[in-house]
Protein backbone atom coordinates (compact mmCIF):
# COMPACT_ATOMS: atom_id res chain seq x y z
CA UNK A 1 0.00 0.00 0.00
CA UNK A 2 3.17 2.53 0.83
CA UNK A 3 4.94 2.98 -2.32
CA UNK A 4 8.71 1.90 -2.38
CA UNK A 5 10.13 5.09 -1.48
CA UNK A 6 10.60 4.62 2.01
CA UNK A 7 11.97 1.15 1.47
CA UNK A 8 14.63 2.97 -0.84
CA UNK A 9 15.91 6.19 0.78
CA UNK A 10 16.65 3.43 3.75
CA UNK A 11 18.01 0.74 2.55
CA UNK A 12 21.71 -0.09 1.07
CA UNK A 13 22.96 1.61 -2.48
CA UNK A 14 20.25 3.55 -2.60
CA UNK A 15 20.24 5.09 1.20
CA UNK A 16 23.60 5.77 0.34
CA UNK A 17 22.27 7.61 -3.04
CA UNK A 18 19.54 9.42 -1.08
CA UNK A 19 21.29 11.09 1.30
CA UNK A 20 24.20 12.35 -0.97
CA UNK A 21 21.14 13.72 -3.09
CA UNK A 22 19.74 14.98 0.40
CA UNK A 23 16.64 13.61 -0.42
CA UNK A 24 13.91 13.59 2.85
CA UNK A 25 14.41 10.09 4.57
CA UNK A 26 11.17 9.48 6.20
CA UNK A 27 12.03 7.19 9.58
CA UNK A 28 10.56 3.78 10.24
CA UNK A 29 8.69 4.24 13.02
CA UNK A 30 8.83 1.97 16.17
CA UNK A 31 5.32 0.46 16.48
CA UNK A 32 3.40 -2.18 18.50
CA UNK A 33 5.47 -5.45 19.05
CA UNK A 34 3.61 -7.72 22.06
CA UNK A 35 6.91 -8.70 22.67
CA UNK A 36 9.30 -5.37 22.75
CA UNK A 37 10.00 -3.24 25.96
CA UNK A 38 7.82 -0.04 26.12
CA UNK A 39 11.04 1.87 25.27
CA UNK A 40 13.60 1.33 23.38
CA UNK A 41 16.37 2.14 25.94
CA UNK A 42 16.52 3.95 29.22
CA UNK A 43 14.30 6.97 30.94
CA UNK A 44 15.69 9.89 31.86
CA UNK A 45 13.34 11.87 34.35
CA UNK A 46 13.50 15.50 34.33
CA UNK A 47 11.76 18.19 36.94
CA UNK A 48 10.35 17.43 39.87
CA UNK A 49 6.28 16.57 40.91
CA UNK A 50 4.26 15.67 44.63
CA UNK A 51 4.59 11.76 43.84
CA UNK A 52 7.44 11.63 41.96
CA UNK A 53 9.25 9.01 43.65
CA UNK A 54 5.73 6.66 43.73
CA UNK A 55 6.45 7.68 40.07
CA UNK A 56 9.70 6.44 39.28
CA UNK A 57 9.16 3.23 41.56
CA UNK A 58 6.01 2.24 39.08
CA UNK A 59 7.98 3.12 36.31
CA UNK A 60 10.71 0.51 37.10
CA UNK A 61 8.01 -2.20 37.64
CA UNK A 62 7.16 -1.40 34.56
CA UNK A 63 10.65 -2.92 33.55
CA UNK A 64 12.17 0.42 32.92
CA UNK A 65 15.31 1.65 33.61
CA UNK A 66 14.48 5.00 34.77
CA UNK A 67 17.33 7.51 35.70
CA UNK A 68 16.41 10.66 37.56
CA UNK A 69 18.21 13.85 36.93
CA UNK A 70 20.87 12.61 35.00
CA UNK A 71 22.01 9.63 32.85
CA UNK A 72 25.54 10.32 31.64
CA UNK A 73 26.31 10.25 28.25
CA UNK A 74 23.60 7.05 27.84
CA UNK A 75 22.14 6.43 25.03
CA UNK A 76 18.40 6.90 26.00
CA UNK A 77 14.96 5.43 24.88
CA UNK A 78 12.62 8.21 26.76
CA UNK A 79 12.59 11.24 27.97
CA UNK A 80 9.79 12.16 30.98
CA UNK A 81 9.35 15.64 32.41
CA UNK A 82 7.39 16.58 35.28
CA UNK A 83 6.44 20.19 34.62
CA UNK A 84 2.83 20.21 36.55
CA UNK A 85 4.38 22.32 39.63
CA UNK A 86 5.79 25.13 37.84
CA UNK A 87 4.15 28.04 38.55
CA UNK A 88 6.38 30.97 36.54
CA UNK A 89 8.28 30.71 32.95
CA UNK A 90 11.36 31.24 34.54
CA UNK A 91 11.40 28.40 36.46
CA UNK A 92 11.29 26.33 32.85
CA UNK A 93 15.33 26.96 31.88
CA UNK A 94 16.78 24.47 33.96
CA UNK A 95 14.24 21.39 32.98
CA UNK A 96 14.15 22.32 29.63
CA UNK A 97 18.13 23.34 28.95
CA UNK A 98 19.32 19.95 30.17
CA UNK A 99 16.31 18.63 28.31
CA UNK A 100 17.99 19.58 25.33
CA UNK A 101 21.28 18.49 26.09
CA UNK A 102 19.16 14.85 26.48
CA UNK A 103 17.50 15.33 23.46
CA UNK A 104 21.02 14.71 21.82
CA UNK A 105 21.44 11.12 23.22
CA UNK A 106 18.09 10.10 22.08
CA UNK A 107 17.85 6.48 20.20
CA UNK A 108 16.03 6.20 17.37
CA UNK A 109 11.99 5.53 18.29
CA UNK A 110 12.73 7.27 21.26
CA UNK A 111 9.62 8.89 23.19
CA UNK A 112 9.49 12.79 24.80
CA UNK A 113 5.91 12.72 27.48
CA UNK A 114 5.53 16.01 29.60
CA UNK A 115 3.30 15.95 32.76
CA UNK A 116 1.57 19.33 33.06
CA UNK A 117 -1.71 21.62 34.14
CA UNK A 118 -4.24 23.17 31.95
CA UNK A 119 -4.11 26.77 32.32
CA UNK A 120 -7.12 28.32 33.03
CA UNK A 121 -8.78 31.72 32.54
CA UNK A 122 -8.69 31.42 36.63
CA UNK A 123 -5.13 30.69 36.99
CA UNK A 124 -2.87 33.63 38.13
CA UNK A 125 -1.38 35.71 34.82
CA UNK A 126 2.61 33.71 35.65
CA UNK A 127 0.73 30.25 36.22
CA UNK A 128 -1.30 30.65 33.04
CA UNK A 129 1.70 31.68 31.21
CA UNK A 130 3.98 28.67 32.13
CA UNK A 131 1.10 26.53 31.74
CA UNK A 132 0.01 27.34 28.24
CA UNK A 133 3.58 27.66 27.56
CA UNK A 134 4.20 23.81 28.04
CA UNK A 135 1.44 23.26 25.49
CA UNK A 136 3.87 25.50 22.63
CA UNK A 137 6.95 23.90 23.95
CA UNK A 138 5.87 20.37 23.31
CA UNK A 139 4.16 20.84 19.74
CA UNK A 140 8.03 22.56 19.17
CA UNK A 141 10.38 19.70 20.13
CA UNK A 142 7.78 17.02 18.41
CA UNK A 143 9.02 19.20 15.03
CA UNK A 144 12.39 18.59 16.10
CA UNK A 145 12.72 14.81 16.77
CA UNK A 146 13.92 12.73 14.41
CA UNK A 147 14.70 9.09 13.51
CA UNK A 148 10.74 8.54 14.54
CA UNK A 149 11.12 10.03 18.01
CA UNK A 150 8.23 11.50 19.20
CA UNK A 151 7.05 14.77 22.06
CA UNK A 152 3.69 14.42 23.33
CA UNK A 153 2.03 15.55 26.88
CA UNK A 154 -0.25 14.36 29.74
CA UNK A 155 -2.41 17.45 30.86
CA UNK A 156 -3.81 16.75 34.29
CA UNK A 157 -6.99 18.28 35.09
CA UNK A 158 -8.60 18.92 38.24
CA UNK A 159 -5.86 17.88 40.43
CA UNK A 160 -5.60 14.80 39.00
CA UNK A 161 -2.51 13.04 40.29
CA UNK A 162 0.51 11.94 37.85
CA UNK A 163 -0.40 8.09 39.40
CA UNK A 164 -4.70 8.52 38.51
CA UNK A 165 -5.13 5.44 36.43
CA UNK A 166 -5.41 7.32 33.06
CA UNK A 167 -2.47 9.39 33.79
CA UNK A 168 -0.34 6.24 33.88
CA UNK A 169 -2.38 4.92 31.07
CA UNK A 170 -1.72 7.86 28.72
CA UNK A 171 1.80 7.28 29.81
CA UNK A 172 2.18 3.48 29.08
CA UNK A 173 0.42 4.26 25.69
CA UNK A 174 2.99 7.37 24.30
CA UNK A 175 5.86 5.28 25.58
CA UNK A 176 4.93 2.52 23.34
CA UNK A 177 4.79 1.78 19.94
CA UNK A 178 1.31 2.28 20.26
CA UNK A 179 1.35 5.85 19.52
CA UNK A 180 3.73 5.53 16.59
CA UNK A 181 2.04 8.31 14.78
CA UNK A 182 0.90 10.39 17.52
CA UNK A 183 3.22 13.67 18.03
CA UNK A 184 2.69 17.05 19.11
CA UNK A 185 -0.47 15.96 21.10
CA UNK A 186 -2.13 15.90 24.47
CA UNK A 187 -4.05 13.68 26.43
CA UNK A 188 -5.90 15.42 29.00
CA UNK A 189 -7.03 13.30 31.93
CA UNK A 190 -9.93 14.35 33.64
CA UNK A 191 -10.51 12.27 36.69
CA UNK A 192 -9.03 9.70 38.55
CA UNK A 193 -12.05 6.67 37.28
CA UNK A 194 -10.57 4.28 34.96
CA UNK A 195 -8.86 0.94 36.02
CA UNK A 196 -5.32 -0.15 34.49
CA UNK A 197 -5.07 -3.45 32.81
CA UNK A 198 -3.01 -6.17 34.77
CA UNK A 199 -1.65 -6.90 31.19
CA UNK A 200 -0.86 -3.82 29.41
CA UNK A 201 -0.99 -5.91 26.26
CA UNK A 202 -4.58 -7.12 26.62
CA UNK A 203 -6.14 -4.26 27.84
CA UNK A 204 -10.05 -5.21 26.04
CA UNK A 205 -9.87 -9.30 28.07
CA UNK A 206 -13.24 -10.02 28.34
CA UNK A 207 -14.75 -7.09 26.33
CA UNK A 208 -17.51 -6.99 23.49
CA UNK A 209 -17.03 -4.76 20.89
CA UNK A 210 -18.71 -3.10 17.95
CA UNK A 211 -17.11 -1.82 14.61
CA UNK A 212 -18.84 -0.16 11.75
CA UNK A 213 -17.36 -0.05 8.52
CA UNK A 214 -15.34 -3.04 9.29
CA UNK A 215 -14.87 -4.64 6.03
CA UNK A 216 -11.70 -2.77 5.18
CA UNK A 217 -9.37 -0.34 5.29
CA UNK A 218 -9.21 1.86 8.93
CA UNK A 219 -12.19 -0.48 10.16
CA UNK A 220 -10.43 -4.02 9.35
CA UNK A 221 -7.67 -2.91 11.42
CA UNK A 222 -9.25 -1.73 14.05
CA UNK A 223 -11.45 -5.13 14.36
CA UNK A 224 -7.72 -6.87 14.32
CA UNK A 225 -6.14 -4.55 16.72
CA UNK A 226 -9.21 -5.04 19.31
CA UNK A 227 -9.06 -8.36 18.76
CA UNK A 228 -5.50 -9.13 19.35
CA UNK A 229 -5.84 -7.19 22.32
CA UNK A 230 -8.12 -9.66 23.76
CA UNK A 231 -12.05 -8.21 22.74
CA UNK A 232 -14.71 -10.60 20.79
CA UNK A 233 -15.65 -8.33 18.13
CA UNK A 234 -18.96 -7.67 15.77
CA UNK A 235 -18.17 -6.51 12.40
CA UNK A 236 -20.32 -4.71 10.87
CA UNK A 237 -20.85 -3.38 6.93
CA UNK A 238 -23.03 -2.71 4.19
CA UNK A 239 -24.51 -5.92 2.70
CA UNK A 240 -22.62 -5.27 -0.77
CA UNK A 241 -19.42 -5.68 1.40
CA UNK A 242 -20.30 -8.78 2.92
CA UNK A 243 -17.85 -10.84 0.85
CA UNK A 244 -14.77 -8.92 2.71
CA UNK A 245 -16.54 -8.68 5.59
CA UNK A 246 -16.62 -12.10 6.27
CA UNK A 247 -12.71 -12.86 5.51
CA UNK A 248 -12.29 -9.89 8.02
CA UNK A 249 -13.96 -12.06 10.95
CA UNK A 250 -12.99 -15.15 9.95
CA UNK A 251 -9.23 -13.95 10.47
CA UNK A 252 -10.23 -12.72 13.80
CA UNK A 253 -13.16 -14.86 15.16
CA UNK A 254 -15.83 -12.36 14.93
CA UNK A 255 -18.86 -12.55 14.21
CA UNK A 256 -20.22 -10.73 11.32
CA UNK A 257 -23.56 -8.25 11.27
CA UNK A 258 -25.00 -6.57 7.49
CA UNK A 259 -25.99 -2.98 7.97
CA UNK A 260 -26.33 0.18 6.58
CA UNK A 261 -25.86 2.46 10.02
CA UNK A 262 -28.21 4.94 8.79
CA UNK A 263 -30.87 2.69 9.20
CA UNK A 264 -33.52 3.99 12.00
CA UNK A 265 -32.99 0.44 14.71
CA UNK A 266 -29.22 0.45 13.66
CA UNK A 267 -28.47 0.60 17.00
CA UNK A 268 -31.31 -1.96 18.38
CA UNK A 269 -29.34 -4.24 15.53
CA UNK A 270 -26.62 -4.04 17.57
CA UNK A 271 -27.60 -4.58 20.87
CA UNK A 272 -29.17 -7.57 20.07
CA UNK A 273 -26.86 -9.02 18.06
CA UNK A 274 -24.04 -7.92 20.42
CA UNK A 275 -26.02 -8.89 23.42
CA UNK A 276 -27.43 -11.86 21.78
CA UNK A 277 -24.49 -13.74 20.79
CA UNK A 278 -22.01 -12.65 22.86
CA UNK A 279 -23.52 -11.55 26.09
CA UNK A 280 -22.80 -8.03 26.42
CA UNK A 281 -21.90 -4.56 24.77
CA UNK A 282 -18.96 -2.94 25.91
CA UNK A 283 -17.12 -0.76 23.76
CA UNK A 284 -19.04 1.01 19.75
CA UNK A 285 -16.55 2.03 17.84
CA UNK A 286 -18.37 4.15 14.87
CA UNK A 287 -16.07 3.92 11.63
CA UNK A 288 -18.02 3.69 9.17
CA UNK A 289 -17.53 6.85 6.76
CA UNK A 290 -17.93 8.33 3.09
CA UNK A 291 -16.45 11.23 1.18
CA UNK A 292 -17.96 12.64 -1.54
CA UNK A 293 -16.05 16.11 -2.12
CA UNK A 294 -17.02 18.47 -4.01
CA UNK A 295 -16.09 22.60 -4.00
CA UNK A 296 -19.35 24.03 -1.99
CA UNK A 297 -20.09 26.65 -5.12
CA UNK A 298 -20.89 22.96 -7.08
CA UNK A 299 -22.70 21.19 -3.95
CA UNK A 300 -25.68 19.15 -5.05
CA UNK A 301 -28.19 17.94 -1.87
CA UNK A 302 -26.92 14.12 -2.73
CA UNK A 303 -23.92 14.65 -1.86
CA UNK A 304 -24.32 16.62 1.78
CA UNK A 305 -26.99 14.84 2.45
CA UNK A 306 -25.23 11.41 2.46
CA UNK A 307 -21.65 12.50 3.95
CA UNK A 308 -23.93 14.07 7.19
CA UNK A 309 -26.32 10.87 7.16
CA UNK A 310 -23.69 8.32 7.61
CA UNK A 311 -20.90 10.21 9.54
CA UNK A 312 -22.80 12.13 12.04
CA UNK A 313 -26.58 11.79 11.92
CA UNK A 314 -26.57 8.17 12.40
CA UNK A 315 -24.06 8.51 15.27
CA UNK A 316 -26.27 10.93 17.18
CA UNK A 317 -28.64 8.53 16.57
CA UNK A 318 -27.14 5.13 17.55
CA UNK A 319 -25.60 6.83 20.41
CA UNK A 320 -29.09 8.38 21.75
CA UNK A 321 -30.24 4.80 21.68
CA UNK A 322 -27.56 3.23 23.78
CA UNK A 323 -27.99 6.04 26.05
CA UNK A 324 -31.60 5.22 26.63
CA UNK A 325 -31.14 1.38 26.82
CA UNK A 326 -28.48 2.06 29.83
CA UNK A 327 -26.10 -0.13 28.89
CA UNK A 328 -23.73 -0.04 31.64
CA UNK A 329 -19.81 0.79 31.59
CA UNK A 330 -20.33 1.22 27.73
CA UNK A 331 -17.48 3.06 26.16
CA UNK A 332 -17.58 4.72 22.57
CA UNK A 333 -14.84 5.56 19.89
CA UNK A 334 -15.78 7.74 16.66
CA UNK A 335 -13.51 8.92 13.98
CA UNK A 336 -13.65 12.42 13.15
CA UNK A 337 -10.68 13.54 10.76
CA UNK A 338 -8.15 16.82 10.63
CA UNK A 339 -10.48 18.25 8.16
CA UNK A 340 -12.91 18.33 10.60
CA UNK A 341 -10.15 20.48 13.08
CA UNK A 342 -8.77 22.84 9.78
CA UNK A 343 -11.06 22.10 6.77
CA UNK A 344 -10.16 20.91 3.89
CA UNK A 345 -10.69 22.09 0.09
CA UNK A 346 -13.56 20.68 -1.38
CA UNK A 347 -14.40 19.12 2.09
CA UNK A 348 -17.27 21.54 3.27
CA UNK A 349 -19.76 18.56 3.89
CA UNK A 350 -17.19 15.58 5.45
CA UNK A 351 -15.43 18.82 7.51
CA UNK A 352 -19.24 19.61 9.00
CA UNK A 353 -19.75 15.68 9.62
CA UNK A 354 -15.93 15.37 11.58
CA UNK A 355 -16.26 18.59 13.31
CA UNK A 356 -20.02 17.46 14.31
CA UNK A 357 -18.31 14.09 15.60
CA UNK A 358 -15.91 16.50 17.63
CA UNK A 359 -19.13 18.20 18.87
CA UNK A 360 -21.26 15.47 20.13
CA UNK A 361 -18.11 13.84 21.79
CA UNK A 362 -17.37 16.68 24.28
CA UNK A 363 -20.75 17.49 25.14
CA UNK A 364 -21.51 13.70 25.38
CA UNK A 365 -19.33 12.66 27.63
CA UNK A 366 -21.14 13.58 30.96
CA UNK A 367 -24.27 11.72 29.17
CA UNK A 368 -22.07 8.44 29.08
CA UNK A 369 -20.49 9.04 32.66
CA UNK A 370 -23.66 8.73 34.24
CA UNK A 371 -23.83 4.85 33.84
CA UNK A 372 -20.22 4.34 33.80
CA UNK A 373 -19.42 4.50 30.59
CA UNK A 374 -17.45 7.07 28.59
CA UNK A 375 -16.83 8.47 24.83
CA UNK A 376 -14.19 9.51 22.70
CA UNK A 377 -12.89 10.28 19.43
CA UNK A 378 -9.67 10.03 17.09
CA UNK A 379 -9.32 12.21 14.49
CA UNK A 380 -6.64 10.92 11.91
CA UNK A 381 -4.79 12.82 9.46
CA UNK A 382 -3.15 11.36 6.07
CA UNK A 383 -3.32 7.70 6.24
CA UNK A 384 -2.42 5.22 3.74
CA UNK A 385 -5.67 3.26 2.36
CA UNK A 386 -7.61 1.78 -0.63
CA UNK A 387 -9.14 5.82 -0.57
CA UNK A 388 -5.71 7.34 -0.53
CA UNK A 389 -3.67 5.52 -2.83
CA UNK A 390 -5.97 6.33 -5.31
CA UNK A 391 -4.41 9.96 -5.01
CA UNK A 392 -2.06 10.41 -7.69
CA UNK A 393 1.46 9.70 -6.65
CA UNK A 394 2.96 13.39 -6.85
CA UNK A 395 0.47 14.62 -5.30
CA UNK A 396 0.26 11.65 -2.06
CA UNK A 397 4.30 12.40 -2.21
CA UNK A 398 3.42 16.05 -1.11
CA UNK A 399 0.59 15.31 1.21
CA UNK A 400 2.87 12.92 2.87
CA UNK A 401 6.28 15.53 3.00
CA UNK A 402 4.19 18.24 4.34
CA UNK A 403 4.21 16.87 8.12
CA UNK A 404 7.16 17.95 8.64
CA UNK A 405 7.97 15.51 11.85
CA UNK A 406 7.58 12.35 11.05
CA UNK A 407 7.46 12.83 7.15
CA UNK A 408 5.24 9.77 5.91
CA UNK A 409 1.24 9.10 5.84
CA UNK A 410 0.25 6.70 9.23
CA UNK A 411 -1.56 3.31 8.38
CA UNK A 412 -4.82 1.84 9.36
CA UNK A 413 -2.93 0.32 12.24
CA UNK A 414 -2.06 3.44 13.75
CA UNK A 415 -5.24 4.78 13.94
CA UNK A 416 -6.51 1.75 15.04
CA UNK A 417 -3.89 1.50 18.22
CA UNK A 418 -5.11 4.94 19.33
CA UNK A 419 -8.92 4.23 19.62
CA UNK A 420 -7.86 0.69 21.06
CA UNK A 421 -6.68 2.82 24.04
CA UNK A 422 -8.73 5.18 23.87
CA UNK A 423 -11.53 2.45 24.32
CA UNK A 424 -10.02 0.64 27.46
CA UNK A 425 -11.06 0.75 31.03
CA UNK A 426 -7.81 2.02 31.28
CA UNK A 427 -8.80 5.33 29.68
CA UNK A 428 -12.09 6.26 31.63
CA UNK A 429 -10.61 9.34 32.83
CA UNK A 430 -10.15 10.45 29.32
CA UNK A 431 -13.40 10.40 28.68
CA UNK A 432 -14.78 13.59 25.90
CA UNK A 433 -10.97 13.40 24.59
CA UNK A 434 -10.03 13.92 20.31
CA UNK A 435 -6.69 12.89 20.01
CA UNK A 436 -4.88 13.55 16.64
CA UNK A 437 -3.35 10.62 14.84
CA UNK A 438 -1.33 12.49 12.13
CA UNK A 439 1.98 12.48 12.59
CA UNK A 440 2.09 16.54 13.64
CA UNK A 441 0.69 17.62 10.21
CA UNK A 442 0.80 21.03 9.50
CA UNK A 443 -2.95 20.44 8.95
CA UNK A 444 -4.55 22.33 12.13
CA UNK A 445 -1.67 23.10 13.51
P1 LIG B 1 -13.04 3.19 3.53
O1 LIG B 1 -13.89 3.86 2.50
O2 LIG B 1 -11.87 2.40 3.07
O3 LIG B 1 -13.96 2.23 4.46
C1 LIG B 1 -15.19 2.66 4.99
C2 LIG B 1 -16.07 1.44 5.25
O4 LIG B 1 -17.31 1.92 5.78
C3 LIG B 1 -16.37 0.63 4.01
O5 LIG B 1 -16.17 -0.74 4.25
C4 LIG B 1 -17.85 0.95 3.73
O6 LIG B 1 -18.54 -0.12 3.10
C5 LIG B 1 -18.35 1.21 5.14
N1 LIG B 1 -19.58 2.03 5.11
C6 LIG B 1 -19.81 3.16 4.42
N2 LIG B 1 -21.09 3.55 4.62
C7 LIG B 1 -21.66 2.68 5.46
C8 LIG B 1 -22.96 2.56 6.02
N3 LIG B 1 -23.93 3.44 5.74
N4 LIG B 1 -23.20 1.53 6.87
C9 LIG B 1 -22.23 0.61 7.14
N5 LIG B 1 -20.99 0.67 6.62
C10 LIG B 1 -20.71 1.70 5.79
O7 LIG B 1 -12.61 4.35 4.54
P2 LIG B 1 -11.33 4.46 5.52
O8 LIG B 1 -10.28 5.25 4.84
O9 LIG B 1 -10.98 3.13 6.09
O10 LIG B 1 -11.95 5.41 6.68
C11 LIG B 1 -12.58 4.89 7.83
C12 LIG B 1 -12.99 6.05 8.72
O11 LIG B 1 -11.85 6.87 9.01
C13 LIG B 1 -14.02 6.96 8.07
O12 LIG B 1 -14.93 7.42 9.05
C14 LIG B 1 -13.16 8.11 7.54
O13 LIG B 1 -13.91 9.29 7.42
C15 LIG B 1 -12.11 8.22 8.65
N6 LIG B 1 -10.88 8.88 8.21
C16 LIG B 1 -10.06 8.34 7.23
C17 LIG B 1 -8.89 8.99 6.86
C18 LIG B 1 -7.93 8.45 5.83
O14 LIG B 1 -6.91 9.08 5.55
N7 LIG B 1 -8.18 7.28 5.26
C19 LIG B 1 -8.50 10.27 7.48
C20 LIG B 1 -9.43 10.74 8.48
C21 LIG B 1 -10.55 10.05 8.83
Amino acid sequence: MTDKYMELVNTGATKKLAKLLGLPRPPRLRRYSEQGPLLPGPLLVLGNSARAQELSDTLVSWGLDVCRHDAGDAKLGGLLLLLDELVHPEELSPIMLAAGRALRQLLPGARVVSFSRPATADDEPAVAAVRQGIDGIMRSVGREMRGGATANGIVLENSTSILSPSALASLQFFFSGRSAYVDGQFLRVRNDQGVLAEDFTKPLTGKVAVVTGAARGIGAAIAKTLARDGAQVVVVDMPQAGDSLVKVANAIGATTLQLDVTAADAAQQIMDHAIGRHGSLDLVIHNAGITRDKLLANMDAGRWDSVIAVNIASQLRMNEAFLKAGLPNLRIVSLASTSGIAGNRGQSNYAASKGGVIGMVRSSAKLFETNGGSIAAVAPGFIETDMTSKIPLGTRTVARMVLPSLMQGGLPQDVAEAISFLGSDAAAGLNGQVLRVCGQSLVGA
